[in-house]
């Protein structure tokens, strides 16, 4: 019965790649297969694109892939050139060599396992690279997905969060993120798919979800010494505590600043600091934003 590695989300973070690949190599897999999001929010996009195109391992393409192509086919609105908190997406896409580019711009949306075509895979749903399958995922949609595919196994990413539901006789995996991890643990992860029968959907799979230590030091230190933290601003520094926290620290950031009345800069951070608690769940804080909003 075959074993299957299953990583995606590794935004250009090598030291988490790496630690992940050495894990893979040790668990005798018979094959490996990527779920998107190589660049984009880390430093080393290139590098990473490179690798996986070496081991020659399928992928497929995430949101992230389109925001960096998006600026290299300057498809992106024209502000987008100027504003301070896109500085660090347009350093990332300008660190892509043209092969790179061909390469992600080729990736598909979706794909089956070559050994087990029971398995399918996409960047973040069926649908698009950008609607996140979770724990707060009504199971009427994934039902949905699952009856407009033939595959048993639908393997997914882009939360940044590891999920495993059973629906029906099938089953929805999130393999969670390689470099960029928010479920406050801030290990590299991915999964291990193994076919136990024949026999297709849940009962069919054993899946075990992994984690790896890697030294967060060395991503700080690429950070520094490749010239990202400096081009980046406020993104990068967030980026930065997204990394240390392991949770969303951008996507709220935004919204404060919106809901606040306050530029996105990081003459802001040291008041979103002292409203927003890393350690607590998100969605009080957001439903405080929406208060805000509607009080203005
Ligand atoms: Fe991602
Ligand atoms: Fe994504």
């Amino acid at each position: 019965m075959s074993r299957i590695a299953v990583f995606a989300d590794v935004h250009g973070n090598m030291p988490a790649l790496e630690a992940v690949l050495s894990d893979i190599a040790a668990q005798r897999v018979d094959e490996v297969l990527v779920g998107g999001d190589l660049v984009g929010r880390g430093p080393e996009g290139s590098r990473v694109v490179r690798r996986i195109v070496g081991e020659g391992w399928p992928c497929v393409r995430g949101n992230h892939e389109d925001y960096l192509l998006g600026f290299r086919f300057r498809r992106v609105p024209e502000k987008w050139w100027k504003l301070p908190e896109w500085s660090a997406a347009r350093w990332m896409a300008a660190e892509l060599n043209e092969e790179d580019v061909h390469y992600i711009d080729s990736l598909p949306l979706s794909l089956t396992s070559v050994l087990e075509p029971d398995l399918r895979l996409v960047h973040a749903s069926p649908a698009s690279t950008r609607e996140g399958l979770g724990s707060w995922t009504e199971e009427e949609r994934l039902r949905e997905f699952l009856a407009a595919q033939e595959e048993g196994l639908l393997v997914c990413a882009h939360t940044h969060r590891p999920m495993v539901r059973r629906v029906g006789d099938a089953l929805v995996v999130n393999v969670g993120a390689v470099g960029l991890p928010f479920n406050r643990d801030t290990r590299a992860q991915y999964a291990i798919f193994e076919r136990r029968t024949a026999q297709p959907g849940a009962d069919g799979w054993k899946v075990e979800l992994r984690q790896v230590s890697y030294d967060l030091g060395e991503i700080f230190s690429i950070y520094d010494s490749s010239g990202f933290l400096r081009a980046g601003g406020i993104t990068t520094q967030l980026l930065r505590l997204e990394l240390e926290h392991a949770t969303s620290f951008l996507v709220p950031f935004i919204e404060w600043a919106q809901a606040r009345g306050l530029r996105p800069e990081n003459s802001a951070l040291e008041r979103f600091r002292q409203e927003f608690d890393p350690a607590a769940p998100l969605a009080p804080f957001f439903s405080r934003l929406d208060r805000i909003r509607r009080a203005n």
